[in-house]
């Protein structure tokens, strides 16, 4: 007979998954039962400092009381009535939504890898419509080591062979070009060019922070070209660099940009794409949407995040930290780390391979109290919820210090 869930021990759940989840996960193992701001606590009330944030899903922390309360209030009231209805939080989100993005439109979705397809779209019907790019040609041009989602379309324009193999035939219609590359991003831009689709920093691949110029250069070359911009800033938007936009460090305004993540405070999946009324307007009745999209829990949690983007404060902490963060890790170069990127409160950090793989320094990160995920080999990424103390930063950069000198 099977326990219930409350009396079995970490190591016992972590036992019952294996059978019945599909295994297309490799979690560390620590089983969460509680959280609050910055810190998780497991099944055997050991705490752990989250530096990950849910690859920054929780910008303001665990159960921020104020996003807890805006889902409670509407849970009382109304949840879901599916866009076949208006519903009265929808408006409110999409105003304050486009006016934080500085942009005119909102289409609402779900998940991160929705608002990614959903902006494909977008740039294809506008390709055909406004541009005039001939029936089905429309191209769209992307980067190496990208990270948008896990759908068949996003996973056909991976460069990442362990998200594509076994997964074809794939959707037609990209271009890949290195990432950081002006030239090479020029040589593939043509008349078919529907967009240039791009992250402002490449989360996935292990926070690859491009050269000053690059997003500027980016929007210089599409608007020469007349092709869209479209900025998946789903990792790097919503405060985490220091800026709302990771592209506001060089004053772009992209055509569409894809949020997700921490647009939904943590507790319910929401994304959007935001963009100019001359793009988003190519939609009509019927040729896109979701039943969960835009549902009032999930318009009422955004509004609420929006309202604490709004104070500004998230953005200046994470610029203010993110100088701590740059100093710790330049003093632990040559000292374990060989080397590390950062904006904001956002880090990759490579590691000796001669210490330890990324996993490895994770899992003994993970005894000392710390929760940070690896990436590709020796890299391990930090991106603490933006609600961290400094007294927090130090505490979990001094445990990796312990850690790779051990
Ligand atoms: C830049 C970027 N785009 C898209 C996605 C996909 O988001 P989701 O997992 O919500 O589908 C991610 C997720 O990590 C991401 O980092």
């Amino acid at each position: 007979m099977t326990a219930p869930a409350r009396t079995r021990t970490s190591a016992e759940l972590i036992k019952a998954e294996k059978p019945v989840l599909a295994h297309n996960y490799h979690p560390l193992p620590v089983v969460v039962a509680r959280a609050e701001g910055t810190w998780v606590e497991d099944v055997e009330g050991r705490r752990y400092l989250d530096m990950l944030a849910g690859y920054s899903a929780l910008n303001f922390g665990h159960r921020h009381p104020a996003l807890i309360e805006a889902a409670h209030r509407q849970l009382d009231r109304l949840t879901l009535t599916s866009r076949a209805f208006h519903n009265d939080r929808l408006a409110e989100f999409a105003e304050r939504l486009a006016s934080l993005t500085g942009q005119d439109m909102v289409l609402p979705m779900n998940t991160g890898a929705e608002a990614v397809e959903s902006g494909i779209k977008v740039a294809r019907k506008w390709a055909y419509e406004v541009k005039g790019v001939p029936a089905d040609r429309a191209t769209i041009v992307v980067a190496a080591d990208n990270f948008h989602g896990r759908t068949t379309t996003i996973v056909g324009f991976s460069t990442d062979e362990t998200a594509r193999s076994g997964f074809g035939p794939f959707t037609p219609g990209f271009r890949i070009v290195p990432y950081n590359d002006l030239k090479a991003l020029e040589a593939a831009i043509d008349e078919t060019t529907a967009a240039v689709l791009i992250e402002p920093i490449q989360g996935e691949a292990g926070v690859i922070v491009p050269d000053d110029g690059y997003l500027a250069g980016v929007r210089e070359l599409t608007r020469r070209a007349g092709c869209l911009f479209v900025a998946d800033e789903i990792q790097s938007g919503l405060g985490r660099t220091g800026r709302t936009l990771a592209v506001e460090h060089e004053g772009v305004v992209p055509d569409l940009v894809l949020l997700g993540k921490a647009l939904g405070g943590g507790i319910v999946p929401v994304s959007a794409v935001v963009g100019r009324r001359e793009v988003l307007g190519v939609l009509r009745p019927g040729e896109h949407g979701s039943t969960f999209g835009g549902n009032p829990l999930s318009a009422a949690v955004g509004t609420a995040v929006i309202d604490l983007l709004e104070t500004g404060e998230f953005q200046r902490r994470a610029a203010r930290l993110g100088t701590v963060l740059r100093e710790e890790l330049t003093g632990l170069v040559g000292r374990g780390v060989v080397g590390f990127r950062s904006r904001g409160l956002w880090a990759g950090v490579d590691v000796d391979p001669a210490i330890g793989t990324g996993r490895e320094i994770s899992e003994r990160l993970m005894r000392e109290g710390v929760l940070v995920k690896d990436t590709h080999g020796s890299t391990i990424r930090l991106a603490p919820p933006l609600t961290i103390t400094e007294d927090e930063l130090r505490s979990a950069l001094a445990s990796l210090e312990k850690v790779l000198a051990a």
